[in-house]
């Protein structure tokens, strides 16, 4: 049994981020305020929103009601697409402050490459600048495919420190994996848990059942012992309380872990990092 279910994870210049946060998708300002305040309730200490979102004023809400020194919260945020480019990056990153009444967010993610635009490198090059200034204690990217990170790293200084990709046991993108434990990045999930594509799996199922675990407690128990941070979802406080255990459950066996791995069908939910520019 491997025992890689760690509670943070350290980024560069030595800040720590839980390995465990609350997803914020198509949560609306009102019922992220309302989860974000439950998850921080049930424990959580990392939340993840994006501009696209539209929901930053909701979590800002939750992080100011939760009465939480702001160097216990992690606070993940993101750059749209339509904010890419040298001039349009550092007033997107003020106005996604302004409307999480921070200073600072923890980790700044430039969301997606979106190739067609071309502006990828630029806009990495303002988060560089943003993180030296202070506005982010670091800085990494969402999305990107190997190709996309042999591009970026030779023509700027600072290794993302996190790529935030679509990973779950029906997509286990392993290059991309390999690629960044190679440069030392580190990998984060979305949709963990697949958007609760997984629930009819029979292989996750059994062990569930006999482990006495929830079924998405052996997926993100999965990715844990991969070395993957997780960012999942849910808007029931028993579940989102579930979720966080995950990391108290002890690791799965390496028969289990291997049968996961076994899962793997490159069956992605959203859309491809080589095709969509929003
Ligand atoms: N960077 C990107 O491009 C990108 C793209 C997509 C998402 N994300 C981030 O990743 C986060 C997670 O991904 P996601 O929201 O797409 O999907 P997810 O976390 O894989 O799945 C969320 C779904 O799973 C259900 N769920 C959660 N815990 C459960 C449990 N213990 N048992 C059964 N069902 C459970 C939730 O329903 P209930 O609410 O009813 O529990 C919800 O419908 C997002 O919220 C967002 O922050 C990033």
């Amino acid at each position: 049994m491997s025992d890689t279910t760690a509670s943070t994870v350290t980024l560069d210049h030595g800040v720590t981020m839980p390995t465990i946060g609350f997803g914020t998708a198509h949560l609306t300002d009102e019922t992220a305020a309302q989860a974000v305040g439950e998850a921080f309730a049930a424990g959580y200490r990392k939340v993840d929103t994006a501009t696209a979102y539209t929901n930053e004023t909701g979590v800002g809400r939750a992080i100011a009601r939760s009465g939480l020194p702001r160097d216990e919260v992690f606070v993940t945020t993101k750059v749209w697409n339509n904010d890419q480019g040298r001039d349009a990056v550092r007033p997107a990153l003020q106005a996604s402050l302004e409307r999480l009444a921070l200073d600072h967010v923890d980790l700044y993610l430039l969301h997606w490459p979106a190739p067609a635009l071309g502006l990828f490198i630029e806009t990495y090059k303002v988060l560089e600048q943003l993180r030296d200034e202070g506005l982010t204690r670091a800085i990494g990217v969402s999305n990107f495919q190997p190709h996309h990170l042999r591009q970026l790293l030779p023509a700027t200084t600072v290794t993302p420190a996190v790529n935030q990709i679509e990973l779950h046991p029906y997509l286990q993108q392993r290059e991309l994996r390999a690629l960044h434990a190679k440069l030392g990045i580190v990998t984060e999930a979305w949709s963990p848990l697949g958007q609760g594509s997984l629930v009819d799996d029979p292989i996750l199922r059994e062990i569930a059942q006999r482990r006495g675990l929830t079924l998405a407690q052996v997926a993100l128990a999965w990715h844990l012992q991969h070395g993957t941070a997780v960012i999942p979802r849910s808007q029931d406080p028993a579940r989102m309380r579930a979720n966080l255990a995950t990391l108290d459950v002890g690791g799965l066996h390496d028969a289990d872990l291997c049968a996961i791995d076994n899962l793997d069908r490159d069956h992605r939910l959203g859309p491809h990092p080589d095709e969509f520019d929003g």
